[in-house]
């Protein structure tokens, strides 16, 4: 059973890279991670009237390095997103990525996974909520399901933290 962390930060030592770290150790062998600011992975760019060839060739036109994430995701069995709150959404590459992923989502090749779904605030954990619903609504599109949702900030990270790891276990124990 083998899991995929996305990650939104671009950080390597901050709030978002500790609960991956966390994330990755609960699932150990099982789990890869993708730091998706460390990679190219542009913003849609809206091809022709609205859809573009993602919708009948579930391709990118983009040449950067999103449709080899996309291609690798029927590999995994379940999902960990985890993202900064930016400007109270989630971290613009992430939503770069849950964007250009949903349009070449038409073969449904995450259908019926699993996600647990990761917000991370800074100073006033204003967004938290929001990101959550924006990463929910990316997942319902995919025909996937949520697993858990985990808003963390500098306050309740320390057992949030250890909600994220119990919630990689569960998922990956059940799959
Ligand atoms: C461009 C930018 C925008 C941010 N906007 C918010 C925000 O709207 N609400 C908030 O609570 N924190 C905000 N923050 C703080 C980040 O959410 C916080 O640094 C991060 O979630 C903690 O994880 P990190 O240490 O991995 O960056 C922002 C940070 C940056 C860089």
């Amino acid at each position: 059973m083998k899991m995929l962390i996305i990650s939104g930060t671009p950080k390597d030592d901050g709030l978002c890279a500790s609960l991956v770290n966390a994330a990755a150790g609960a699932g150990r062998a099982d789990c890869a991670v993708v730091t998706l600011p460390k990679l190219k992975i542009e913003g849609c760019r809206i091809c022709g009237d609205g859809w573009g060839l993602c919708r009948d060739e579930r391709n990118c036109v983009i040449d950067d390095d999103f449709n080899r994430i996309k291609d690798s995701l029927p590999d995994y069995d379940s999902f960990v997103l985890i993202t900064p709150v930016y400007w109270g959404e989630v971290s613009d590459v992430m939503k770069h990525f849950i964007d250009r992923l949903r349009r070449c989502e038409a073969g449904n090749m995450l259908q019926g996974k699993k996600f647990i779904l990761v917000a991370s605030a800074g100073g006033s954990g204003g967004g938290i909520l929001f990101c959550l619903e924006q990463m929910q609504r990316f997942v319902a599109a995919m025909g996937a399901g949520v697993y858990d949702y985990i808003g963390i900030n500098r306050w309740n990270s320390a057992y949030k933290r250890e909600a994220l790891v119990k919630a990689v276990q569960g998922l990956l124990s059940e799959l």
